[in-house]
């Protein structure tokens, strides 16, 4: 299958390239590298030993972008391009609603000019907001708390439009849950630009000696040990959903939204604990008060996922911890202290 991934330079977006080279799919990938580092396209093509195209560009540019999918002539798109920063939404709505609302009506449309009529979209669990009950079943209310699950959940709206306005079409929205880990080589992970806002690359940073502690953010939830309590998916578990949905696209029109989750949560000590059982390291943390925003529990019920994709997730947070150790271990400054001169770009 020949699939067009915007977006594809990123953490999800690189490791799903990696997957996808492997099962033998030609690629291309067109991101403008606002959040990526173009070496993490070379790491990926010397892992796969596969090549694939690269074009930098902004999903925004209309023009661009349909020339980008007219050339490739794509089966389908995985659509991962989008800003993802739950606190810089609410400091900076416009400029969300602009990149991933207004950029993912650009890619419809370029898409609608290449003849490409199958996508799959990285959505979130943030579309939920307050859980009304848990695990999160897709039936459970929509109603994000901030600008960012706003913009997922009107981009769903859209392409759920689009699929309806053309029967022909065909499209998965994959809400994805806490995505963590890393490949198993080390050599591809994720890189936050600056102080990480979420738990994982905080406490591998703190393991690896860059960050002195973690501040755990209230221990006073109605959880196991009372701190937070989320779905934490490995990222090539979650990659290979992504597999599974363009099959699932290639086979029936329509939009389906599916939670990709593992069914089962972990806590901020728990995965505190693990990481520390894995590295070897010790994980000094504070207990201060609760983040806005925050929920007490996060959990997935990814039944339907294996109903339709016949998609599980297989590894474990013992899996996600050695991963995402191997590759803070082997890049304790990520993409920008690369190692080897033709890596830099
Ligand atoms: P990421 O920031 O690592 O990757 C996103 C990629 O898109 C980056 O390479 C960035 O340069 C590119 N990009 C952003 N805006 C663009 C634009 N206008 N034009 C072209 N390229 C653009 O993020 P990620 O963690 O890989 O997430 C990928 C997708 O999955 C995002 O849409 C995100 O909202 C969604 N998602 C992520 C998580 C998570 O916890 N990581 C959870 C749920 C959903
Ligand atoms: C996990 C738990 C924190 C950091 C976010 C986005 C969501 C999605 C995934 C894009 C919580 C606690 C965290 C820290 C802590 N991204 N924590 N100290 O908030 O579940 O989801 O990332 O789609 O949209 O909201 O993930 O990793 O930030 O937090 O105690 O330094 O760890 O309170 O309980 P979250 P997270």
């Amino acid at each position: 299958m020949k699939v067009f991934l915007t977006g594809g330079a990123g953490y999800i977006g690189s490791h799903t390239l990696t997957e996808l080279l492997g099962d033998g799919h030609e690629v291309c990938v067109y991101d403008n590298f606002a959040n990526s580092q173009p070496v993490a396209l070379a790491r990926v093509r010397t892992l796969s030993n596969r090549d694939f195209d690269i074009v930098e560009g902004d999903i925004r540019q209309g023009d661009r972008l349909a020339d980008a999918l007219k050339a490739f002539q794509p089966d389908a798109v995985i659509h991962f391009a989008g800003l993802k920063a739950v606190g810089d939404s609410a400091a900076f709505p416009l400029e969300y609603y602009e990149n991933n609302v207004q950029g993912s009506i650009s890619l419809l449309r370029a898409m609608d000019s290449a003849g490409c009529r199958r996508i799959v979209f990285s959505s979130s669990a943030t579309v939920y907001g307050e859980p009304r009950y848990l695990p999160f079943d897709e039936v459970h209310p929509l109603s994000p708390i901030n600008p960012y699950g706003r913009t997922k959940l009107f981009i769903e709206e859209i392409i759920r439009d689009w699929t309806a306005a053309q029967p022909r079409t065909s499209a998965v929205l994959l809400r994805y849950f806490n995505p963590v880990g890393a490949h198993a080589s080390g050599r591809i992970g994720e890189d936050p630009l600056g102080p990480p806002a979420n738990l994982l690359p905080f406490v591998s940073q703190v393991a690896v000696g860059r960050r002195e502690h973690v501040s755990v953010y209230g221990d006073d939830y109605p959880t196991r040990d009372g701190t937070g309590e989320r779905d934490f998916i490995h990222v090539v578990d979650l990659a290979r959903a992504h597999m599974a949905a363009l099959t699932y696209c290639a086979a029936r029109p329509g939009c389906e939204a599916i939670n990709v989750g593992v069914g089962r949560g972990a806590t901020v000590l728990e995965v505190i604990r693990a990481f520390e059982a894995v590295s070897g390291r010790s994980i000094p943390y504070r207990i201060v008060g609760r983040r806005a925003g925050d929920t007490a529990s996060s959990v997935a019920d990814p039944s339907k996922a294996l109903a339709l994709l016949g998609w599980r997730a297989e590894r474990d947070l013992r899996d996600i911890c050695q991963s995402a150790w191997a590759w803070q271990s082997g890049n304790p400054g990520g993409y920008r202290g690369a190692d080897t001169p033709g890596e830099r770009d």
